[in-house]
């Protein structure tokens, strides 16, 4: 039977947290151990230049979650790992899907309608700071995506929007030319893959609520401390259910120990012991790849081998897509 091909591209605008890990980064590579499987994991860099305007963060970004995925346990001989800038073919599939995607349908894009709003709210032209880079977004995603043919893209709630718009336009090219192209479909994780932060709400980089996932142990600890919590004290009954420190100790421990930890609240565990124990638990589980991740960030001559592997595998994958699709619009040599 043939593998099924899973495939999910990381902005690289941001430093991994903790969301990040237990939302994607460590199902993502759960799943990639599967044998039935072929997965695809990329940096999206050309979609971070869309969002990010600072050359240094945008460098600083690649490196630091190429190396979280390998310090978490990538393994990339089964995996194929690579930065989209290394992959031509790409950009070059973008264009061959430009020229079918309807300009409506991209008119109806959530990321770019939401801009138009917000300038129309503050009384701006509507196009008002807004690029072709994030108009043209999902064609862009589309490209990613069809380049490799994958059936499976693992995403967040907020991209599922960019993986129908990749069908339309992925069903819209085989209309006209034939069946190229698998139509992918989203993977939403459960609800149980959404992390919350700080202050409660889920944790996101925009909510600037999120706790570092490799900086220090410090860190990891400064960042459990400032969890919200409400004012009851030590002996009285705390409802797990309604608390961001069981929401984070729930997503690394075993079932035993989330019913342990369940029973403590229900007993009256104090709030800075109830964060003693999640900080041990998690930097438990962390420290090892956190020890690998700052040993990758002092070898990025090692992370860019790994990438350049990585892009070459990618790169022959696309190249013999490219080479049919260019033949089937009629870019073809004469002779
Ligand atoms: N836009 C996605 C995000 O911000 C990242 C991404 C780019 C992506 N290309 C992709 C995800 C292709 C899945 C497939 O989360």
């Amino acid at each position: 039977m043939a593998k099924e091909i899973v495939l999910t591209g990381v902005t690289t605008t941001g430093t991994p947290h903790l969301g990040n890990y237990v939302g994607a980064i460590r199902p993502a590579i759960e799943a990639s151990r599967q044998e039935n499987t072929e997965s695809y994991f990329f940096l999206a860099d050309y979609h971070a230049l869309i969002k990010c305007q600072d050359p240094e963060r945008v460098k600083q970004s690649r490196l630091e979650i190429a190396a979280t995925w390998l310090a978490c346990g990538l393994d990339t001989d089964k995996a194929t790992f690579y930065r989209q800038s290394d992959i031509p073919e790409i950009t070059e599939l973008n264009w061959l899907l430009t020229c079918v995607t309807a300009k409506g349908l991209m008119n109806r894009a959530h990321a770019y309608k939401g801009a138009v709003d917000e300038n129309l709210a503050n009384e701006q032209d509507p196009d008002f700071g807004i690029t072709m880079g994030l108009f043209c977004y999902p064609v862009l995603m589309a490209a990613d995506i069809l380049a490799f043919n994958a059936h499976k893209v693992p995403v967040g709630r907020d991209q599922i929007q960019h993986i129908e718009m990749a069908r339309d336009i992925a069903g819209r090219f085989n209309h006209l030319f034939g069946e190229h192209f698998v139509l992918p479909e989203a993977v939403v994780g459960e609800e149980g893959s959404i992390l919350k932060g700080l202050d409660g709400r889920k944790m996101s980089k925009s909510y600037n609520n999120t706790i570092p996932l490799f900086e220090t142990e410090k860190k990891l600890q400064k960042g459990i401390n400032k969890i919200k919590t409400n004012l009851l004290e030590p002996g009285e009954p705390k409802d797990p259910n309604d608390s961001t420190v069981f929401d984070i100790y729930q997503a690394f421990a075993t079932p035993e120990q989330t019913a342990e930890m369940r029973q403590k609240f229900v007993d009256g565990i104090a709030w800075g012991e109830a964060k003693k124990e999640l900080f041990a638990l998690v930097n438990g589980q962390l420290g090892e790849a956190r020890e690998k991740y700052h040993e990758l960030m002092a070898n990025p001559a090692f992370v860019e081998e790994v990438l350049q592997a990585g892009a070459k595998k990618a790169r022959t994958r696309a190249r013999e897509s490219i080479v049919k699709l260019r033949d089937a619009v009629g870019l073809v040599n004469f002779n």
